[in-house]
């Protein structure tokens, strides 16, 4: 079928790659481009389907993006009021950061915006964004009295507010955040657990009051933003796939150029580590207020683990390719406390679980995560496996049939466009035999 990839055993991984730009800090970089006064220009950005989701409703929202380059982008910004009332829906794709995002900031931008996205994308969560808004005194409907996508946004002036959220959420906070930048007065959201921080430290980078006390974090209304020059370090959820296929598959030796150490960011190095595997940080720098650095990664016998919670948030995105590297390590490894997991671009517990299983793996489904009862060695393979259209679940089984016996066709792997355009060509690059079905 056409979207189909199919992976198999092969060489040894070798050589370097130069991984795309970070999603979170690509969307970012777009979003805080368009609010400031001047020109930004930023380099590396992620050209991959989401963020071009986003360069779009800039740009039906009356802000000049232009290219350049690849990954070159000049963004002509328009300040915190000069956007102008989309003509049309906003079609958001498969990407929940630019839905929960724009949501946010749109509340508080004087006019109406509806904002859609694709099937996967219509059945994720938006109450969580949508009930807090709605506290600060956004109007916004939604099927399922605000809880899906489509949502249509009457945007107006907010009052500011003190959010507590139960789930520890960078799309959470960015989302109010960015209500907040066009409300006057102090907006804060404190989390359970610090997620990702690009916001806070990009906001900054452009100028905003942004503080923080432990795991509250306050922004002043009413910034002004200046234009800024980003270059976008390389995506460390992106890094992850080839990153375990080299510890996975016996003689590799792979550099990673230019990824993203930001220690909110860094849970898989933690976990892979803590199991043995041989990844040294090479050449650390600071790009654009992010860490970043050259990851070296060899071939390793990996022990399973007990993954601590707290590790979690700082993982979230790369679960389902730790699921892989677990399921070929000796012992026993367990996640829990992992929920988050089944309300991204698919349920990546259940996709995971029945991937994996179908290979071969001793996987066992728990409402909260997984136990794994590692093989020690390779899988058998052999099988169709589906990527539920997302593409990390496509990535990490494809990832799963270089170690297996016997070819693994994963079906409709279209989605990996979202994050890693011309992921299945690169890592051909490095020695791994994935073609098209
Ligand atoms: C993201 C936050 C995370 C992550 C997603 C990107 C972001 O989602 O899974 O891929 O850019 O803010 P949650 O906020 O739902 O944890």
């Amino acid at each position: 079928m056409p979207g189909d990839l199919i992976s198999q055993g092969g060489p040894p991984l070798r050589g370097r790659m130069a991984v795309p730009g970070d999603k979170s800090i690509s969307h970012r970089a777009i979003i805080f481009g368009a609010l400031a006064e001047g020109e930004t220009r930023v380099e590396k950005l992620l050209e991959g389907e989401d963020v071009q989701r986003t360069v779009a409703a800039f740009r039906a929202m009356g802000v000049e993006i232009e290219r350049l380059g690849a990954g070159s982008y000049r963004l002509a910004g328009v300040g915190l009021d000069g956007l102008a009332e989309p003509d049309d829906v906003l079609n958001m794709g498969n990407s929940g950061t630019a839905m929960r995002l724009l949501t946010g900031l749109l509340s508080s931008q004087p006019f109406l915006s509806i904002l859609t996205g694709d099937d996967s994308l219509r059945g994720r969560p938006m109450g969580r964004i949508v009930t807090p808004l709605g506290r600060m005194g956004a109007k916004i409907l939604g099927r399922d009295g605000g809880k899906l996508a489509p949502l249509v946004i009457q945007g107006q002036e907010l009052v500011p507010m003190d959010h507590i959220s139960p789930v520890a959420s960078a799309q959470v906070k960015t989302a109010l955040l960015l209500a907040g930048l066009n409300t006057a007065g102090e907006t804060s959201v404190t989390e359970p657990a610090l997620s990702r921080d690009h916001t806070e430290r990009m906001l900054t980078a452009f100028g905003a009051e942004i503080r923080r006390e432990g795991l509250k974090v306050t922004v002043d209304g009413w910034p002004t933003l200046t234009g800024q020059k980003i270059t976008v370090p390389g995506d460390i959820s992106s890094a992850a796939f080839p990153m375990v296929a080299a510890l996975v598959v016996p003689g590799s030796d792979l550099t990673l150029e230019g990824v993203g150490i930001n220690p909110t960011r860094t849970g898989l190095l933690d976990l892979l580590l803590q199991m043995g595997g041989n990844i040294q940080q090479l050449n650390p720098r600071e790009e654009g207020g992010e860490q970043v650095a050259d990851l070296r990664v060899q071939y390793s016998k990996l022990q399973g683990i007990t993954v601590p919670e707290a590790v979690v948030p700082r993982a979230i995105d790369e679960f389902p390719i730790f699921f892989v590297a677990a399921s070929v390590a000796d012992g026993e490894t367990l996640l829990t406390g992992a929920n988050e997991l089944r309300v991204k671009e698919s349920d990546r517990i259940a996709a995971m679980v029945t991937g994996l299983k179908a290979l071969g793996a001793q996987i066992e489904e728990r409402p909260d995560g997984a136990r794994i009862s590692g093989l020690g060695g390779g899988l058998t393979g052999g099988a169709t496996v589906d990527s539920h259209t997302d593409h990390r679940i496509a990535m990490s089984l494809l990832v799963a049939g270089l170690v297996s016996g016997s070819p693994v066709r994963v079906a409709r792997c279209g989605n990996i466009n979202t994050s890693f355009p011309g992921f299945a060509d690169l890592m051909a690059a490095l020695g791994a035999d994935i073609s098209k079905g």
